[in-house]
């Protein structure tokens, strides 16, 4: 009966994250620097305020768009920490992680044939949900820009069909992010346009030595922002995501969410406020120990001689590979043989991925010390 699957979830693969992930599992004494998780576990207070939930019997549907004491602590979150406004009434809806919210945002603002603008290498998550969606995502090089996305480079990509550019910054798989600047420059070529921008800022709290922009600052009424707990405070699992949107994109994203999940988990949710409020900060802690790792990992690197641009946030890194001359695949899987590192082929994330390898280096100084000793080995051997 499989070929009466639906041909569009037919047409849609596993993320190559998770096949690398899955296939270096099989190999012994292997440092895997794959996944983009936090390492750290949820802070104590907030895993109380979960606890407390359940034995509060806060164990029932929430209002669909999140439970409102949470929906004030987003937006005041939101206010305080990047300039943003959104009622909490109308503006923010709580969602099962980032994921979903990206998914209920597609949705609702794609058209059979919408063309949905990604800047190249890219997390690999939206194309499957555009997809889904009845979008086509069109992939821009940005490998020539040090991984930004500017407007100059978004133009000759723009056609009549264009309803979205998602702007995933800091990125995953780069780490690169944008500027001010940079950000208003795509909101005046947006502007005027039937365009929607999808700002995805999930690790908006994880930028070293700069601050965060929202282009939601100067574009509002054109701008879906997706954001969420899971890596600002080590809450993955949680499920906790934030979307915030103008009253009249709002309110239709809104119907798909309640059709598809009700709402986010009870319990989560109190989690989550907690994390807002008390542990508003709480992000901080966990950003210093990044950079610290950012700033070994990247001169590491830098004196093996890989080229690599230097991130600004988020927890990784995406050395080219070129000069080794074998494809993304092939020099992660030798390294995993050779060298016992895993880290992600390029190619995982778009085309404009070869040629270069994903480090995340959410993990332990420890562990970064001992795979950076190995990959620097496997290159003298590979020297002689
Ligand atoms: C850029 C980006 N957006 C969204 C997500 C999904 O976040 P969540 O786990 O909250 O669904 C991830 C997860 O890795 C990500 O890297």
């Amino acid at each position: 009966m499989e070929h009466l699957v639906n041909s569009k979830v037919k047409n849609i693969e596993l993320s190559g994250i998770r096949k690398f992930f899955n296939m270096v599992a099989e190999y012994d004494d292997v440092i895997s620097l794959t996944i983009g998780q936090p390492d750290f576990t949820t802070p104590e207070h907030i895993k109380e305020a979960g606890i407390q939930a359940i034995r509060d019997n806060f164990t029932t549907y929430t209002q669909n768009a999140g439970y409102i004491e949470l929906r004030e602590a987003a937006s005041h979150y939101v206010k305080e920490k990047y300039q943003l406004n959104y009622s909490p009434d109308h503006e923010v809806i709580v969602t099962v992680g980032a994921s979903q919210a990206i998914d209920c945002t597609f949705r609702t603002l794609l058209e059979e044939g919408s063309e949905v603008i990604l800047p190249s290498p890219v997390y690999p998550g939206y194309e499957p949900l555009i997809k889904l969606a009845g979008g086509i995502p069109v992939y821009v090089d940005t490998t020539k820009s040090d991984f930004k996305l500017t407007a100059d480079i978004i133009k000759p990509h723009l056609t009549e069909h264009t309803r979205c550019i998602v702007l995933p910054y800091p990125s995953n798989p780069t780490g690169v992010t944008l500027e001010e600047a940079e950000l208003k420059e795509i909101a005046d070529l947006v502007r005027e346009r039937d365009i929607f921008i999808l700002s995805d800022e999930i690790y908006s709290e994880l930028v070293y030595g700069k601050a965060h922009h929202s282009i939601a600052k100067v574009l509002r009424e054109q701008t879906v922002v997706i954001n969420g707990l899971s890596k600002s405070h080590s809450m993955t699992g949680w499920r906790i995501g934030l979307l915030f949107a103008p009253e009249a994109v709002a309110k239709h994203i809104l119907k798909v969410h309640q059709y598809n999940v009700s709402c986010a988990t009870s319990i989560a949710q109190k989690a989550a406020l907690e994390a807002l409020t008390v542990g508003i900060d709480d992000a901080s802690d966990m950003k210093k120990a990044y950079r610290e790792r950012l700033d070994y990992v990247y001169n590491r690197l830098v004196n093996m001689g890989f080229e690599v641009v230097k991130p600004d946030g988020a927890f990784y890194l995406f050395p080219s590979i070129n000069k080794f001359n074998k494809s993304s695949f092939d020099f992660a899987l030798s390294l995993v043989k050779e060298a016992g590192v895993a880290l992600v082929p390029g190619s995982a994330f778009s085309p404009y991925g070869e040629g270069y390898v994903r480090l995340s280096y959410a993990y332990s100084m420890d562990q970064l010390v001992k795979a950076m000793d190995r990959i620097e080995n496997y290159l003298k051997k590979n020297d002689n």
